[in-house]
C-alpha cells in the first residue's frame, strides 16, 4: 500500500555545497544550499534556490555571482555551520577556518578546502515563492589536482569522500555500484 502525501519537495538525496560569495573580503560569505542543480549540459548552466532573507540573497544578486563548492567528509561540520549561521552575525570564513582562494573568472572567493570550485555567472532570476531560483552560467571550474591521477588525467572525486543530504541528514557515499551504461553492457563487468 502507498500513502498519499500532501505535495512537498521530497528529491533525496541531493548535494549540500557550500556557495561562497561577494566581490571583497568584507563581503565575502558562505551559505550552504540543498536546493540547487545541473540544468544544461551545453551551454553548462546550473541553478541555486535562495530563500531572499538570506543574507547571502543580497551579495549574490547585487554581484551576480557565486562559487559551488563541493563539500567532503572533512567540510561536513562546516557545510552544516554554514547553513545554521548567518553572515549578519559571523565571517564564516573564519570562524571555520576556511581559505577564501581566488577565483579565475567570477570576484566570488572560491573556499580553497573543496576539491571542486565552480564558478557561476547568474543569467536570470526567477521569483517562484519562498525561493528565487538563480539560473547561472557555469565560466570556469577549479579542480584540486590532489585528486587529478598523474597518468590517467583523471579527476577522482571519491577520493575526496563527497557528501549528500538527504531528509535531514547528511551521507558519505556508499559502494560502487557500476559505471555510466553498464546495464547494457555484455560482460558482466561495469
Ligand atoms: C543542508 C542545508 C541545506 C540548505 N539549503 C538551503 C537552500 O537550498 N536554500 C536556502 O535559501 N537556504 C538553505 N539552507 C539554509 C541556509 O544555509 C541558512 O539559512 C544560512 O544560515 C544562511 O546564511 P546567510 O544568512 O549567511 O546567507 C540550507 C541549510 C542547510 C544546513
Amino acid at each position: 500500500m502507498k500513502q498519499d502525501w500532501k505535495p512537498g519537495t521530497l528529491i533525496y538525496p541531493l548535494p549540500a555545497a557550500m556557495i561562497s560569495c561577494g566581490s571583497s573580503p568584507e563581503e565575502y560569505n558562505i551559505i550552504t544550499l540543498s536546493w540547487l542543480g545541473t540544468i544544461c549540459t551545453n551551454p553548462p548552466m546550473c541553478y541555486i534556490s535562495v530563500r531572499p532573507e538570506r543574507h547571502s540573497y543580497e551579495i549574490i544578486k547585487k554581484n551576480m555571482e557565486f562559487v559551488i563548492n563541493i563539500t567532503t567528509q572533512e567540510l561536513a561540520y562546516a557545510t552544516d555551520w554554514c547553513g545554521v549561521r548567518s553572515g549578519r552575525d559571523f565571517n564564516k570564513f573564519e570562524e571555520m577556518g576556511l581559505t577564501a582562494g581566488r577565483a579565475s573568472i567570477v570576484q566570488a572567493p572560491i573556499i580553497e578546502e573543496s576539491p571542486l570550485n565552480i564558478e557561476c555567472r547568474v543569467k536570470e532570476i526567477l521569483s517562484l515563492g519562498s525561493h528565487d531560483m538563480f539560473i547561472a552560467d557555469v565560466v570556469n571550474v577549479k579542480a584540486d589536482e590532489k585528486h587529478i591521477d598523474e597518468e590517467t588525467g583523471k579527476f577522482s572525486l571519491e577520493d575526496a569522500h563527497p557528501i549528500a543530504y538527504s531528509h535531514g541528514q547528511y551521507y558519505d557515499l556508499g559502494n560502487r555500484i557500476g559505471g555510466f551504461g553498464w546495464s547494457v553492457k555484455k560482460k558482466d563487468k561495469d
